[in-house]
């Protein structure tokens, strides 16, 4: 099994629940990438994400806040959830705050949108997803989703892909 892993959702809640099967694959260290448009759905997968992990309450975008923390709930693989917006910063400084040393030590992962300005800093080791919206002045709700692992997930795609196997692949009906 190799990258990419490709697979479309056709609602919200479809998104929640892909992004909820790869959350409950991470492991301390892990980073995540979210790559898409506005209104692509990093943020619906980044709820998704953070639901299966226990995180109590609600996850919204923190594109005003850039970074927020989060505990996980009893039975997470992880005990700390790192959610990044970084489409406001001007400086791969801050996002290389997020040094993937620190993740272990606190026993996080973190979820990045707009991952792709965050590549040059994290995405030497790093699940890339790359949302997009096939139809986007249509009224359907699917979105496609492409996955790529680098570094410490160069060797996981059989595993994303087992995880993933119950949601649609690309072209699904
Ligand atoms: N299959 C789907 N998966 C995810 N979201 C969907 C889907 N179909 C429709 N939507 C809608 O698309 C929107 C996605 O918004 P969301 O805030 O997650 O995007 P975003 O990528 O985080 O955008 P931004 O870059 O502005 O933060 C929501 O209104 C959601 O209801
Ligand atoms: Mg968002």
């Amino acid at each position: 099994m190799s990258w990419p892993v490709e697979r479309t959702t056709d609602s919200p809640s479809a998104t929640k629940e892909l992004a909820g099967r790869l959350a409950r694959l991470c492991r301390a260290g892990d980073v995540v990438l979210l790559v898409g448009d506005l209104g692509a759905g990093k943020t619906v997968f980044a709820q998704g994400f953070a639901a299966a992990l226990g995180v109590p309450g609600p996850v919204t975008s923190p594109t005003f806040a850039l970074v927020r923390h989060y505990r996980c709930g009893a039975g997470s693989p992880v005990g700390n959830l790192i959610h990044a917006d970084v489409y406001r910063t001007g400086s791969l400084d801050e996002i290389a705050d997020l040094a993937l040393a620190e993740l272990v030590e606190e026993d996080s992962v973190a979820l990045v949108e707009w991952g792709d300005m965050a590549v040059p800093a994290l995405g030497e080791s790093a699940l890339e997803v790359t949302l997009a919206v096939p139809d986007p002045l249509g009224s359907s709700e699917r979105r496609t989703f492409s996955m790529v692992g680098r570094g410490c997930w160069a060797e996981r795609a059989g595993e994303v892909a087992a995880v993933l196997e119950p949601v649609s692949g690309r072209g699904a009906p």
